[in-house]
Formats: structure tokens, C-alpha cells, sequence
């Protein structure tokens, strides 16, 4: 189990869902975050000493998935995020010790 953890621009969140939900992907957590990447939030590159960490507005998205599932949704997010311009954001995959359905009591794959 693994993870992913998609910093994206908020303006790709619709073409991302739609593009989970082709490889099968229906189950997500959707957070609204603020950060910068290399450029310090700049929103081109610019020259000079001065560094201005200016904080963008982004989303994160959390998805747990089952092995199986780590390349089609790596994929999908790379692929529907994707514009060319800065800022398009980062796919983390994290390990995933345990998934706990608190509903049923299910843990691991099955609870996913
Ligand atoms: N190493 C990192 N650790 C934590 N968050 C990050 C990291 N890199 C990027 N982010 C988050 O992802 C968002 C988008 O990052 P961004 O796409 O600008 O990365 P980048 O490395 O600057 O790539 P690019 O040159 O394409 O802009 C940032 O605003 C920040 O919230
Ligand atoms: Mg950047």
C-alpha cells in the first residue's frame, strides 16, 4: 500500500478527478494548501539577490491505494496536471503501513 500525496494547481483539480476516475480511482482526500517550490513563488524566474517566499495557493490531494494501483494513479495525476508551466506541482509516494475501515474493523489491502 502506498500514500500518494499530488501537489497540484487548483485550476487542474477537475481534468485530475475526471482522469482518476478512468483508471478506477474513487476514493480521495482534497486539502487546499499554500506553498513554493524553487522559485520561491515567484511566478517567473527573476534575477537579483532578493528572495521573496511568497506562498501559492495549491491543492493537495491524498489518495491510498493498493499496489496495483500506484502506477495508474501516478500516471493519471503526471498526465492531467500536467500544463508546462511552473508551479504544475510535486506526486510524493509514501509507504503505507496500515489502512484501519473503522466501519468494519477491515485493516490493510482489503480496508483500502
Ligand atoms: N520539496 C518539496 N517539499 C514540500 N512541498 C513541495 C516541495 N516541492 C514543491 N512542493 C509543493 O508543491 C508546490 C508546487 O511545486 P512546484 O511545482 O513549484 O515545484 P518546483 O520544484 O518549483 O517545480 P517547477 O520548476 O516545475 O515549478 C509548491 O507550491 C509546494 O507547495
Ligand atoms: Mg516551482
Amino acid at each position: 500500500m502506498k500514500l500518494i500525496l499530488a501537489i497540484i494547481k487548483p485550476h487542474q483539480l477537475e481534468s485530475v478527478k475526471v482522469a482518476l476516475s478512468k483508471v478506477k480511482v474513487f476514493r480521495l482526500t482534497i486539502m487546499e494548501c499554500q506553498g513554493f517550490g524553487r522559485q520561491h513563488g515567484q511566478q517567473g524566474l527573476v534575477g537579483g539577490d532578493e528572495i521573496a517566499l511568497n506562498l501559492r495557493r495549491k491543492i493537495q490531494l491524498q489518495v491510498a491505494v493498493n499496489d496495483e494501483f500506484v502506477h495508474p494513479t501516478v500516471q493519471a495525476i503526471q498526465q492531467s496536471a500536467h500544463t508546462g508551466e511552473i508551479g504544475d506541482g510535486k506526486i510524493f509516494v509514501v509507504n503505507l503501513e496500515d489502512c484501519i475501515r473503522i466501519r468494519t474493523g477491515e485493516h490493510g489491502p482489503a480496508a483500502i
